[in-house]
């Protein structure tokens, strides 16, 4: 018996030591740095501003996207007088949209109280609230709490792991037998915090709600992975919280990781990636160099022929994209893919009262390649593929304040309710 305590005792020792903080492991602040939105009215404007985003010390959040004419930025304070220098040169006109980023972000995600914690764990046998934005352990119990309550209707599978060793966990949601199916993501960027809260919330409700939702959602197979980058995630939420890529080991500071939307297999290294690992959108060493990726990819390829619906979470933007993201080209059912776009994008309106664009992800957004999107549908062949970006339009960006998760949330159960009918009528 003791022994098999020991043994027990030794094989967690490794899975805890990953949960804390290891010592040399610093807090970034963002004390004193300040989101500014700029304005560019023309073309050459525009040049001028594009100009800043390989600058020191300016963290670009949203470039210019095709259908604008701004620019989110981020000004750490030691740049801010040659940046604010640079934009009067130029004409360039811009509102502080966050004066103190650390002061949003120590406001963004206010714990809950060890009152509430206490009464959900004896009420629900979850942590997950969607009053606030929870840790990796707690999105990770959610699930397989559901797949205990509801071992008919819901199972857990982990179907490999991070490059630091962490589960990926995909739940199903089972149809009536026979049903096509439907694959969710959420957290492919770990500090886009309102995917897997609504990726998580969209589980909550089709399983613990079901009723609610009518006949198609119970028509489909869901298969959901709420967090497809679970080291970057826990990084943010311990170091970083502007972190991106995955946390791949290739150098200090912004050097490590792999941008998992630009390390998919379909025309990847192309327009929009970059070679070079110090850089956000680094595509990787080679097309599914990184586990997360060649995990899902794997997993979606054996359900291959029965999954008609790909939908990955981000933000933010409120954006609702079709391939291709890769260049400005569109799938030859180009009509199809906007019209069911179109409809999600009444329905995330009527639900939240957010209004989301539709279009191709190039030419609405920016061209980028080997993300996921253009790979479930060049490779997979998944007729329905949308990245949905999701709140805000650069307010909060990426700090969007955990009010926000339940508004945000019922926009995107109402986007995925929208593409369960579209599919059930393929
Ligand atoms: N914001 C997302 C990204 O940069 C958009 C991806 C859209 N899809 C695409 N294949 N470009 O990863
Ligand atoms: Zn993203």
């Amino acid at each position: 018996m003791l022994l098999i305590i020991a043994l027990c005792l030794v094989l967690a020792a490794p899975l805890r030591a990953l949960e804390e903080e290891p010592v040399s492991e610093l807090r970034i602040s963002y004390e004193g740095s300040k989101l500014l939105k700029v304005t560019a009215p023309s073309d050459e404007k525009k040049e001028a501003l594009r100009t800043l985003e390989d600058t020191e010390g300016v963290e670009v959040w949203m470039t210019i996207a095709a259908n604008s004419s701004t620019m989110d930025v981020l000004v750490k304070p030691e740049s801010a007088d040659k940046v604010k220098e640079f934009l009067d040169e130029n004409g360039l006109q811009f509102d502080v949209v966050i004066d103190d980023l650390q002061a949003a972000i120590d406001a963004e995600n206010p714990s809950p109280s060890p009152e509430e914690m206490e009464e959900l764990e004896g009420r629900k046998g979850h942590r997950m609230t969607w009053h606030s934005y929870h840790r990796l352990a707690d999105i990770h119990g959610f699930l397989d709490y559901l797949a205990q309550t509801y071992p008919q209707l819901v199972s857990v599978e982990t179907i490999g792991n991070s490059i630091e060793g962490r589960p990926l966990k995909v739940v199903k949601i089972s149809g009536q037998p026979g049903s096509p199916a439907i694959w969710l993501d959420g957290g492919i960027h770990a500090r886009e915090w309102i995917s897997p809260a609504s990726v998580t919330y969209i589980i909550s409700e089709l399983v613990e709600n079901r009723d609610a939702h009518g006949e198609a959602v119970k028509n489909i197979d869901w298969y959901i992975l709420p967090v497809v980058n679970p080291d970057g995630y826990e990084y943010s939420h311990r170091s970083d919280r502007l972190w991106r890529k995955n946390r791949r080991a290739s150098g200090a500071g912004r050097c490590a990781g792999t941008d998992l939307n630009r390390n998919f297999d379909y025309k990847w290294g192309g327009a929009g990636a970059s070679k070079e690992p110090c850089k956000e959108i680094y595509a990787g060493s080679g097309p599914f160099s990184e586990p997360e990726t060649y995990v899902l990819s794997n997993f979606i390829q054996s359900k291959a022929g029965t999954v008609k619906g790909y939908v990955s979470f981000h933000s933010y933007g409120q954006y609702i994209l079709h391939p291709w993201g890769y260049a400005r080209a569109y799938p030859s059912d180009h009509a199809d893919l906007s019209n069911v776009g179109r409809k999600i994008a009444n329905a995330m309106y009527q639900a939240g009262g957010a209004s989301y664009t539709v279009g191709g992800a190039a030419a609405t957004l920016y061209p980028a390649s080997g993300g996921s999107d253009d790979w479930a549908r060049g490779t997979a062949g998944i007729k329905y593929t949308y990245t949905i970006e999701l709140r805000d339009r650069g307010f909060f960006g990426f700090i969007l304040p955990a009010q926000y998760i339940i508004p945000t949330g019922r926009e995107a159960l109402a986007a995925v309710k929208t593409l369960a009918v579209a599919v059930s009528e393929l």
